[in-house]
């Protein structure tokens, strides 16, 4: 499966439901939440409202990553509140077992994010915890960023990692700078999941859109 999960990030701020409800109409498979605290990353976004207001809008499952310098006391609550997927970033937590082991006790997939310059070596241990693993292809912190092209060759070795640790049900999803220039070789180097929030906005016909990053 190839699924698509559009980033509110880059959506109207002020029409945020109305965004929401247009971007799962035109075929969206997941909505991605970025919530940022202003000391993880050097932006900040919303809380956890946020779930709240995207479960009233749309039906589809909603994949909250979470940019917070403490997961620990973040995930469960957004957990709590409904996201399908709830994403804490590795390089956040000494106490990922536990952070993780939160989220899988509400009910929700755990997932982790891991950031451009982070071995991807350092994923092994927590692989049994994980059912979601975010590949950022920018620095967090915005929308509208370049990719970094090594995203594709590190997506390709974590997709070979799953499968020598036989873990391959764990989803891989590419987050940041995607659009159609980068989308067919970021499937072929194993991806599951792309987030995509300037491209995707920024075109007018979002439904067409969708289909072209599914099918690149
Ligand atoms: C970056 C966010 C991404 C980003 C996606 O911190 O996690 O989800 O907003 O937006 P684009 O596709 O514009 O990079
Ligand atoms: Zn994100």
């Amino acid at each position: 499966m190839r699924f698509i999960s559009p980033s509110i990030l880059a959506a109207d701020p002020g029409r945020l439901s109305n965004e929401a409800e247009a971007i799962a109409s035109a075929g969206a498979d997941w909505l991605h939440l970025d919530v940022m605290d202003g000391h993880f990353v050097p932006n900040i976004t919303y809380g956890p409202w946020i779930v709240e207001l995207a479960k009233k809008a749309v039906n589809i499952p909603l994949d909250a990553h979470l940019m917070v310098s403490d997961p620990l006391f973040w995930a469960p609550i957004f957990a709590q509140k409904g996201a399908h997927y709830v994403s804490v970033h590795l390089e956040a937590t000494v106490h990922l077992h536990k952070v993780l082991s939160s989220i899988r006790d509400l009910g929700v997939k755990s997932g982790v994010a891991i950031n451009p310059a982070t071995p991807i070596g350092n994923l092994v241990p927590a692989l049994p915890w994980l059912d979601l693993i975010i590949v950022m292809g920018v620095n967090p912190g915005f929308a509208g960023q370049p990719f970094i092209p090594e995203t594709v060759s590190r997506v390709k070795e974590l997709k070979g990692l799953l499968e020598d640790k036989g873990a391959k049900e764990i989803l891989i999803e590419v987050d940041g700078g995607v659009t159609d220039q980068n989308a067919k070789a970021l499937w072929d180097a194993g991806a599951d999941a792309l987030v995509s929030g300037s491209f995707l906005f920024k075109s007018s016909d979002k439904a067409a859109t969708i289909k072209d990053l599914r099918k690149a």
